[in-house]
């Protein structure tokens, strides 16, 4: 019998913990003799056709790192070069394909497996810092950026309350808000602003008069999709061609100077940007890739085809890859988090 040759692709934007998933993923199956065949940059490389042979010296000690050893991009999907891509992964010969991306990434090829049903087999994995893929409770990379989040949050509540001022903090998530509540609530941000719960600005001027009684200094934790009731998202620039082309982003600054010009507040803005995605992934990010990686060999040895490995009820397990097409998960109101920080008197 022939050796099986699977290749391994990462797609989107990196995330911490990618590494994870191929060493983890890589090491189950080189172990059982089979190729490993690394596709770099994600959907370029396919069509680039730039891959190489991936060995266990490649991969030993990789999954503390942030990025990906593979490269990965979210310039460009898929769309109306379908019958290409099919092409140019048949002629690598593959058995299978693993791999991990989020939702740009299953969209794409999604578009590829309706117009060509059965001409690539894979097993997925869910990936990105913006917890956002239907499908699974948690994606990787996830902690991570909740950590940079709370840490910076911390930190400069430290110089807010020096110079009497009020931090924004902006960070990621497109139109899910779970990195400004996860970070947010984890670091007692004094208000959390995202997309899926438009702010009303009158509420928020009279709870920050409410609380420059008593503080000196405090930090609103703002997404970079939210907006006020009746307004629209800011949007920062398109990358054409892109899955999604528009990128979100300016809020904070836009908010920071609204305080500024309506409360006796001075304010500042931090954008937190790819700071969010670049932190070696934690510990708890190392286990949820490690056990996503391992389940995704074993279902690519038992040749499962279409099936990922999600993360539900504290546990991973398999579930159809069209699970993780879904649209984005995004936080419900009376979702548990948004209830704790209430709890907690923060204004979200
Ligand atoms: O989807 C992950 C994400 O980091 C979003 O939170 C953010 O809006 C976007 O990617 C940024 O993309 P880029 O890498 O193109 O700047």
């Amino acid at each position: 019998m022939s050796k099986r040759r699977i290749g391994v692709l990462t797609g989107g934007g990196d995330a911490p913990g990618l590494n994870g998933i191929i060493e983890a993923a890589g090491r189950v199956l080189l172990r059982q003799g089979v190729e490993l065949i690394g596709i770099e940059d994600g959907f370029e490389g396919v069509f680039e056709e730039r891959n190489r042979l991936l060995t266990l010296q490649d991969l030993e000690g990789i999954h503390q790192n942030a990025g990906t050893l593979l490269g990965t991009s979210n310039r460009s999907g898929t769309k109306g070069r379908e019958k290409e891509f099919v092409e140019k992964i048949s002629k690598l010969s593959l058995d299978g394909l693993l791999v991990a991306g989020g939702d740009g990434t299953f969209a794409a090829l999604r578009e590829v497996s309706s117009a060509f049903p059965g001409s690539v087999r894979m097993v997925g994995v869910p990936k990105t810092i913006d917890n956002d893929l239907s499908g699974t409770e948690i994606t990787f990379g996830f902690d991570t950026a909740c950590s940079v989040i709370a840490e910076s949050v911390n930190a400069l509540r430290v110089s807010a309350e020096a110079h009497r001022r009020i931090m924004v903090v902006e960070v990621m998530g497109r139109t899910a808000g779970w990195l400004a509540l996860g970070g947010g609530m984890a670091s007692y941000a004094e208000a959390i602003l995202v997309p899926e719960r438009p702010f009303d600005r009158l509420k928020l001027l009279e709870f920050l008069a409410q609380k420059q009684k008593s503080k000196r200094g405090l930090v609103i934790v703002v997404s970079e999709g939210a907006s006020a009731l009746g307004e629209d998202p800011t949007v920062a620039f398109h990358v054409p061609g892109s899955p999604e082309s528009a990128r979100l982003g300016g809020i904070g600054q836009k908010l920071a100077r609204w305080i500024e010009s309506e409360t006796s507040w001075e304010s500042r803005a931090v954008v937190l940007g790819h700071l969010q995605r670049s932190r070696h992934p934690t510990t708890t990010d190392c286990f949820l890739t490690l056990s996503m990686g391992v389940e995704a060999a074993r279902m690519i040895l038992e040749q499962k085809w279409d099936h990922a490995a999600v993360y539900r009820s504290g546990h991973v397990v398999r579930a159809p890859i069209t699970d993780l097409m879904g649209s984005p998960k995004l936080i419900t109101s009376d979702h548990r988090w948004v209830r704790l920080s209430q709890a907690l008197g923060i204004f979200i």
